[in-house]
């Protein structure tokens, strides 16, 4: 049996969160990586270890969203100041932030800033979905004013950041000032086979 990350699963809260994703059913393979994330991206390490943010890389399906979402499980747990954590895909943020430009937008990009600096926790996933520069810029914003504001951001990608044209792909989504901070502290999945095959079969 894993070990459960938490006795009382329904008092920890993550916005956004996927429906698919089971705080006690992250594969073990993914437990070791949470471990080693945990024992340095805790809540109270975070600041001292990656004020720049964190970025988790690999293949589809080497478990990236589920530890991802199991670092800000244990940041959501309940307390006098509960952590705001919230889980944002990249290309939904580009989504939002190109209608927000229109006349008649229901939200304003100033509010889309606001409401993505506001969590302490921000799990930005599948980064490196080419963007157009000027929503790439918006974004770019956003992270330098969360860094600012000493906020945690944990940067998901498929991109391999171990070749050229990988981190091409991920700065061609934000800019390669971004990628050179995130290269401080990058934790790479791919030894893991692909889980969402295995699931599929
Ligand atoms: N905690 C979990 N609860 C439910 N399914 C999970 C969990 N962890 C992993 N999986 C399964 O493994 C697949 C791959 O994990 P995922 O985190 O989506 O990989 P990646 O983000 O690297 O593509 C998921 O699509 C899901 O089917
Ligand atoms: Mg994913």
């Amino acid at each position: 049996m894993p070990p459960s990350l938490h006795a009382d699963p329904g008092s920890a809260r993550i916005v956004n969160c996927p429906v698919w994703w089971d705080p006690n059913k992250i594969p073990p393979e993914g437990l070791d990586i949470l471990a080693y994330m945990q024992s340095f991206l805790s809540r109270e390490r975070y600041l001292e270890n990656a004020r720049n943010g964190c970025v988790i890389w690999g293949p589809p399906g080497t478990l990236k969203t589920s530890v991802s979402l199991g670092l800000g499980y244990s940041w959501a747990q309940p307390g006098p100041d509960q952590p705001l954590v919230m889980f944002q895909e990249f290309s939904s943020l580009m989504v939002q932030i190109r209608s927000a430009w229109r006349k008649d937008a229901a939200e304003t990009v100033a509010k889309i800033h606001e409401r993505m600096v506001k969590p302490d926790l921000l799990i930005l996933d599948d980064m490196g979905k080419r963007a157009a520069p000027e929503d790439a810029e918006t974004a770019i914003t956003i992270f330098d004013e969360r860094i600012n504001r000493g906020r945690a951001t944990l940067f998901n990608t498929n991109c391999l950041l171990d070749t050229e044209r990988g981190r091409e792909e991920f700065t061609s989504a934000c800019d390669s000032r971004t990628l050179e901070r995130l290269s401080n502290l990058a934790i790479d999945t791919k030894r893991l086979p692909n889980f969402r095959r295995a699931n599929a079969a």
